[in-house]
């Protein structure tokens, strides 16, 4: 494990005024993304759509980091193996390395993330292909009588090896215990439960010996439920996520980059400048992949009555300006000075 190298890149991950994309949906998830838009996902339509997002030009100022899918970080891009591409951008290229998340047996409603096995090996092959972080990502979903002791702590157990077996090859991890906003519930459970399953994630880190300042958390914010009749106010949910953190995120982390877990792209906005209102002793950044996204993906995808147009050039210019336009806001929004 090489420090220097770790500390350096989760630096540059979260460098002033930048954040991190997320377009690592995997087959399943892309596809159910491309369903709204009437597209097939393929090896080519994935990479047709991925490109116009990493050859918008300008986005470097505000993406420091894009997170690759498994396919995509061995396609290519203008000639350039896609790691290649972004680098010559002066973007880090990241991989997802989880397997995703899978019934935890004897707890129905629960989950847990697999991919341990064999990792290492796939992180030798990642880091050829120039991945310079990863991410993995668990999920907690709050409902009654959950989440349980046992589904947190074998996802943060999870997280922990997975993150140790990253510093080991000078991979920096991004570490995703994903709250889940789905249900009815309030702010106040969400905070229990993100409070809760960020100090076992912790324990666990410090148990198999992370170097804090070698990694990037990737939160939830303190939210309402989806189906909560009444929704928090960005005031409030920052108040809650910056309160909630302070107890339980070391400071040596460097930095916090928030996903935006179904959030639209304005609220995610207003939330992550709310929150740097009130900043704290880390970075306060993004990981988002919808809330970046969505915008560009709808634009990308104009269709006539007839003759479906994706991908043509000025359907790409204009998805590009969307996709510009709304990094600018995060990112302005990132990097509000306390009040
Ligand atoms: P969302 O911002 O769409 O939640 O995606 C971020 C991510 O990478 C989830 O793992």
């Amino acid at each position: 494990m090489n420090q220097t190298i770790l500390i350096d890149t989760a630096k540059k991950l979260v460098a002033p005024g930048k954040g991190i994309l997320a377009a690592d949906e995997s087959s399943k998830t892309i596809q159910k993304r491309f369903d709204k838009i009437g597209l097939t996902s393929t090896p080519e339509t994935n990479l047709a759509y991925r490109s116009m997002l990493f050859t918008t030009s300008g986005i470097e100022q505000y993406i420091s980091g894009v997170i690759l899918y498994e396919e995509t970080i061995r396609q290519s891009i203008e000639g350039k193996s896609v790691p290649q591409y972004l680098e010559s951008k002066g973007i880090l290229p990241g991989i997802k390395v989880d397997k995703g998340a899978w019934r935890l047996p004897n707890f129905e409603r629960e989950k847990v993330t697999e991919g341990l096995d064999e990792l290492r090996d796939r992180l030798t092959e990642y880091k050829n292909l120039g991945a310079k972080f990863a991410k993995w990502r668990a999920v907690i979903a709050i409902g009654e009588g959950i989440p349980t002791e046992a589904a947190i702590l074998a996802n943060a157990h999870a997280l922990a090896r997975y993150a140790a077996l990253c510093q080991e090859q000078d991979i920096v991890p991004i570490v995703e215990p994903e709250v889940l906003m789905d249900g009815g519930h309030d702010p106040a459970r969400c905070q229990e439960v993100t409070e809760q399953t960020l100090k076992i994630v912790f324990e666990q880190l410090k148990l198999y010996k992370v170097l804090l300042e070698g990694m990037l958390l990737k939160p939830n914010m303190v939210i309402s439920g989806k189906e909560a009749a009444t929704q928090a106010l960005a005031e409030e949910i920052a108040q809650a996520t910056v309160e909630t953190f302070k107890k339980v995120v070391p400071f040596e982390v460097p930095g916090i980059v928030f996903l935006s877990g179904g959030q639209t792209p304005d609220q995610a906005t207003e939330n992550l400048a709310a929150i740097n209102k009130i900043g704290g002793p880390w970075q306060l950044s993004y990981s988002y992949g919808r809330a970046l996204q969505e915008e560009a993906l709808n634009t990308w995808a104009c269709f006539t009555d007839s003759a479906r147009r994706v991908g043509k050039e000025e359907n790409i210019k204009t998805a590009q300006q969307a996709f510009l336009d709304r990094a600018q806001k995060v990112s302005a929004a990132r990097s509000i000075n306390p009040s």
